[in-house]
């Protein structure tokens, strides 16, 4: 008898449920909110209310969609935290709910867990290669950027981190200097694509150790772009795609030169990405280079799996469960990393 886990994810701004049988997903649903496009970021009262409209249609149809009964579920993983409170609040009461009226049990997910754990989601009986334990992740995400040591799948250590903004928060800030709407990561990727990575340089941060820092780059392009503009009201428009090929250029060569700095310190060399920006095509570029060069064996997860989304809870759920490591009812979500 398979295992199948109902997973919710619902830390920040999309409402996902996904149905595991054991490590295989079938079913994935996601439901992005438009209502923060307008705001430059996510307003925490809106999503949590958004959460609320979407997750009941979301489990249903995640349900429905893997051709189970919901008597069928052997559990419900839901995000505990790191998120925004309101929207955590929303899926873990759900979650709550439906395993006790449901008499199964509970698993409580950390949303960067689940992140790196994404990585051994895998259809029955497939021959795709996972990481090795142990293994190095860079995690980047909009509220984080990482280089983490897995030692086991919950044994996890944090050897390096933004000592300010998060990789995601640099793109969707350039993005939005250059009034793009946001999210503006995936924007910068798109225009970038057809721009020249080295039309513009901006600062490098130069901070000791595996940590990171982006706040600079931010005020570096700022300024850049504040002095560009005196001179032509137009530059921005002229000049996108460069922008943002360069801008892309030097958020992944900051994050590269501290990953790799950190796979000479620990010898390890497997090692994977995870989080919204593993999405970013520049990004996936310079880590299928280095495993070309023989440096890492790169694991880079499918597309559907790097941002948001609930299977990768339901498999971090999967492997608690065979733990038979269960919540308590009266679990309540933390909104901050918890360490
Ligand atoms: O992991 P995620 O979906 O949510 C958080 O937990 O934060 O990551 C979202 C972040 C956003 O900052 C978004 O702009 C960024 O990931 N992102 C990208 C791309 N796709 C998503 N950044 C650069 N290039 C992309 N293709
Ligand atoms: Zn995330």
């Amino acid at each position: 008898m398979p295992i199948y886990i109902l997973g919710i994810e619902s830390s920040c701004d999309d409402t996902s449920a996904a149905v595991l049988s054991d490590t295989e997903v079938l079913s994935n649903v996601i439901a992005n909110q438009q209502v923060h496009s307008n705001f430059g970021g996510v307003v925490p009262e809106l999503a949590s209310r958004a959460h609320q409209q979407n997750i009941i249609p979301v489990i249903h149809e995640a349900i429905q969609r893997a051709g189970i009964r919901k008597e069928e579920l052997s559990a419900v993983a839901f995000t505990r935290g790191p998120g925004l409170l309101g929207s955590l609040l929303v899926g873990t009461s759900f979650a709550k709910s439906f395993a006790y009226g449901l008499n199964i049990p509970l698993v409580e997910v950390d949303h960067m867990q689940a992140h790196i754990l994404a990585h051994f989601i895998r259809p029955k009986l497939s021959e795709e290669p996972v990481p090795q334990l142990p293994f190095l992740c860079l995690t980047v995400s909009g509220g984080h950027t990482q280089i983490v040591r897995i030692d086991d799948y919950f044994e996890m250590e944090v050897i390096g981190q933004t000592i300010d903004d998060a990789a995601g928060e640099a793109f969707d800030k350039a993005a939005k200097i250059m009034g793009l709407p946001y999210p503006g990561g995936p924007l910068v990727d798109k225009f970038g694509k057809t721009g020249n990575p080295r039309a513009f340089g901006f600062s490098k941060p130069n901070i000791p150790g595996l940590d990171y820092s982006f706040s600079g780059l931010k005020t570096s392009f700022l300024y850049f772009l504040r002095d560009r503009l005196k001179e032509d009201p137009d530059f921005i428009e002229k000049n996108k795609e460069d922008l943002c090929a360069s801008i892309q250029d030097a958020i992944v060569g900051s994050l590269m030169e501290k990953l790799l700095k950190a796979v000479e310190q620990t010898g390890i060399r497997q090692v994977a990405v995870a989080g919204g920006v593993s999405a970013n095509s520049a990004l996936r570029r310079a880590f299928m280079a280095q495993q070309e060069a023989g440096v890492i064996q790169a694991f880079i997860p499918e597309f559907q799996f790097t941002t948001d989304n609930a299977a990768m809870i339901a498999i971090a759920g999967y492997f608690k469960f065979l733990k038979r490591d269960f919540a308590e009812f009266s679990v309540s979500p933390y909104s901050r990393v918890v360490s």
